[in-house]
This record gives C-alpha cells, structure tokens and sequence, in this order.
C-alpha cells in the first residue's frame, strides 16, 4: 500500500492514500505510534460492507477508516452515535434537505442511501470504523430495495478531503458530549432522525427475523419494537420495511 502522511485532524493522524484494497485493513498498518489514526483512499479494489456484502465504489468517494476506543459495554451506543455524526455532518454541508437515519447508522439523503458504516474489532478496546460517503457518484446497487444517493447529483460540490475534516470534527464533539453527558441527548437526536419511526419495519439478523412496529431506540442504542410477542429490544441486525 501506498500512503502519504498528511497531519492531524481533531485528535487523529490523517494519511492518505490513491488506492487500498480496504481502508479497514490497511488502517490497522499504521498504528505503531499511536492508536489514533485515520487512513483516507480515493479508490477501493475491495470494499467491504456489512453482513459479507461488498461497498461499491466510484473513485473520488470518500472511503476512509478512523480508530477509536470504545468500551464495550458503549458499542451499540457508539454505533447509533457515529451515524448521528454522519447525518449531522451532511445536514451542515446540505442543509436543508431531507435527511434521515436508517437503524443503526446508514444516510439516507433525499430518500437514498449516502453513506454506511463498518466497525470492525482491532483489539480489546480498539475500534476500526471504516466509512464510506458517495461525493461524486451513487453506485448501483444490486438485489437491493433502496437507491443510492450523492451529494453531486443533490446538487452538492465539496471535496471528499473537506467532508472528512467536518465529520472528525462533529464526532469528536458528539462523543465528547456523550462522555461529559451521558447517552440521552445523542439518543434524542438520533430519534430526530429516524427513518421509519413508528412504521411496520423488519429486522433480520443471524439469529432471527422480526417484525414490528418501530417504537424507539432504548438507552444502550437498541432498537425497541412492539410485535405480536410484546416488546422486543434487538441490538443488531438489517431493517426492512
Ligand atoms: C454498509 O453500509 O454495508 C457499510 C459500508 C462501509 C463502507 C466503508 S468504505 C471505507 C471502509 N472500508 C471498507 O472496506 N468498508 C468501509
């Protein structure tokens, strides 16, 4: 891999890259010195979404990975955190356009998918979150029952450079506030922009498919839905409607 080292941005060693394979591996390569770094690519050959699925990319996206410590008993919290960061980071460059959050932690810009999100586990405590944000293109994707969505073609110019800077610096601030305040107010926020809130909604993961209606997401970030059984919490999984 090749990659130049930039400088710091908030509290992370920024280094960028023409082409990785996945930021999310490559990251782990660079954490000799310290444990907070942040490696940024303008192409991927393997992307990698969740659930084994691959992220598709189109060069002159933004593709970067960052690590952090998360305890783990704060992971579903961060999970829902990091994807208010993103929403927040693309209401500020956007405005006023209609922007909302798929649970857990998936942007939807003007009814498409902008963005997702993938934690992977380094060690112990350490976290690689690894995201990937359409600038300039929208993938196609396939076998799926969204569209994607950018910020090119919602009229929005900015550079994949820039859009990383704004969003270290909500998430540092966000998870700040959530050390300093605890969960709730992040929680709240997180609910302003819940996508199918109150609807019929599917949840699949390994374990089980869930039907129900979208009730709330609870203080350790899980969702809550009311179905046929009576209340059910579920900490992971994929949201169908
Ligand atoms: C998803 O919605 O399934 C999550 C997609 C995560 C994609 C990003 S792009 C940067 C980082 N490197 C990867 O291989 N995946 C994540």
């Amino acid at each position: 891999m090749s990659y130049e080292y930039k400088e710091k941005i908030a509290l992370w060693e920024w280094y960028d890259s023409p082409e990785v394979t996945s930021t999310n591996d490559e990251v782990k390569n660079l954490l000799a010195k310290t444990n907070l770094v942040v490696l940024s690519a303008e192409k991927q050959s393997g992307g990698r979404g969740r659930r084994g699925r691959k992220w598709q990319g189109v060069s002159g996206n933004l593709y970067f990975t960052y690590t952090y410590q998360i305890p783990t008993q704060d992971l579903s919290k961060y999970v829902c955190l990091i994807g208010l960061s993103l929403a927040k980071t693309v209401q500020e460059i956007v405005q006023s356009a209609d922007i909302q959050i798929k649970w857990p932690n998936d942007v939807f810009l003007n009814g498409g998918k902008l963005s997702g999100i993938l934690l992977e586990n380094i060690s112990e405590n350490l976290w690689a979150i690894g995201i990937g944000v359409n600038i300039v293109g929208a993938p196609e994707i396939a076998n799926n029952r969204y569209k994607a969505a950018s910020l090119s073609e919602n009229g929005v110019f900015i550079s994949r450079i820039d859009f990383l800077k704004k969003y270290l610096e909500i998430f540092m601030t966000d998870s700040a506030q959530y050390i300093k305040e605890g969960f709730e107010t992040i929680r709240k926020k997180w609910l302003d922009y819940a996508m199918n809130l109150g609807s019929v909604v599917t949840i699949k993961n390994e374990a089980h498919e869930k039907q129900g209606i979208f009730l709330t997401l609870d203080d350790s970030g899980y969702i809550v839905l009311k179905t046929e059984q009576g209340i059910e919490r579920i900490i992971a999984g994929d949201l169908f409607t």
